[in-house]
């Protein structure tokens, strides 16, 4: 019996070699006192054979990305800190933790308060757990001004290895559930001035976010220039509902005006901007997200609906309302967000249909 219970702790030295490489560590590894996981995934029964890091090499396996000062007992390194923006993004249904490391002694450029520039050096994670698993763990690292590295790291299924997926996978473990390939971080992160989309002043400072949001970021002086105005949604719940969520999903990455926004050319502007001050507009009806969808015609023809019968958003009447139509179809060729997502998000959908119901037509 004895021997069973060492060929695991032989078996995993020799699996370790031949992956685990790797990288530029914002902290020592095993540096001992960490500040603990905050998750709770469960940790499962498999010893983590420690990753073989090289520095100087860009990761290809989670234990050397500085995330964890200690991989065995993954506890996340003390000079990283955990936050959520207020409104998140759907991953069809996975529940997310995450993460940010700034260089010490520098601060985040927020002279333009909608586009905030990072440091270099900058890494961020978002972990994604599915039937309380970590299934993946998305990375992004600023090696030089305008060069973000990204990638994902895949997890085993015991929990034991989390090594770099280049291309994706359509199923991870079986569930339907799409871990993106790399090639498509792009698509919805060059949304942002310094593909950063959701660690920015309007998420941050919403009364559902935590860790290093915008009050403790202003408080720990990391950013350069402090909005005098805290940003406060606009509306009654309904309307906030809607519009963060709308900020969050659709409009931090491809639908606004920046200029290398993926629906830049739609017109359709669904992420909410600050003013000088870091106030929003004082009303639902200031917004980009309603000046350019409220009764603005859609292009798109559902079956059973006339041409020129449908809008983005019809008020009164979300049946010819594009908006939460199409947020409510996986079919590959309407559905919104176009990729990387299988599931409908049916509580959002629910909070839009809330929203355009209310409106006077
Ligand atoms: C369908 C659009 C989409 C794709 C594809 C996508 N992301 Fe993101 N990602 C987002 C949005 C929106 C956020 C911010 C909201 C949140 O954190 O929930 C985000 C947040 C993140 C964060 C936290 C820091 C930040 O930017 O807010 C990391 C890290 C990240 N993504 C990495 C990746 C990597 C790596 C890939 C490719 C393997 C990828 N993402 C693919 C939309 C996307």
């Amino acid at each position: 019996m004895a021997l069973l219970f060492l060929l695991p702790a032989l078996a995993f030295p020799a699996l370790a070699s031949c992956g685990d490489l790797i990288i530029p560590s914002n902290s020592a590894p095993d540096g001992g006192a960490g500040s603990g996981d905050d998750d709770s995934a469960a940790a499962g029964d498999a010893s983590r054979p420690p990753p073989n890091c090289e520095a100087g090499v860009e990761p290809v396996a989670l234990g050397c990305t500085g995330l964890y000062s200690n991989w065995a007992a993954l506890t996340v390194a003390p000079d990283v800190q955990p936050y959520a923006p207020g409104a998140t993004m759907w991953a069809d249904g996975a529940d997310a933790s995450r993460w940010i490391w700034i260089p010490a002694g520098s601060t985040i450029d927020t002279t333009d308060p909608n586009n905030w520039q990072f440091p270099v050096g900058t890494k961020l994670w978002q972990e994604l757990r599915l039937l309380g698993k970590r299934i993946e763990t998305r990375f992004l690292w600023k090696e030089a001004p305008g060069l973000w590295f990204r990638t994902t790291f895949a997890w085993s299924d015991d929990q034991s290895a989390a090594p770099a997926s280049t291309l994706g996978l359509p199923n991870a473990r079986g569930l339907p559930y799409e871990i993106p390939a790399v090639s498509a971080c792009e698509k919805c992160h060059d949304g942002a001035a310094d593909f950063v989309l959701g660690f920015e002043a309007v998420g941050l400072a919403m009364p559902q976010s935590s860790g290093l949001n915008l009050q403790a970021l202003t408080q720990a002086r990391l950013i350069s220039k402090p909005l005098a105005a805290s940003p406060t949604l606009p509306g009654d719940p309904t309307n906030v509902a809607a519009l963060a969520f709308l900020h969050s999903n659709c409009g931090t990455s491809c639908h606004n005006r920046g200029a290398n926004a993926g629906a830049g050319q739609t017109g359709l502007f669904l992420k909410l901007t600050v003013d000088a001050q870091g106030a929003l507009p004082a009303t639902p009806q200031q917004t980009d997200t309603w000046i350019t969808s409220y009764k603005v015609p859609s292009t798109l023809t559902p079956y059973g609906v006339d041409a020129g019968g449908f809008w983005r958003i019809a008020p009164g009447d979300v049946s010819h309302s594009a908006i939460p139509w199409t947020a409510s179809r996986r079919d590959s060729v309407v559905q919104m967000p176009p990729l990387a997502t299988h599931l409908v998000d049916q509580n959002d959908v629910l909070k839009l249909d809330a929203w355009i119901a209310a409106m006077t037509p």
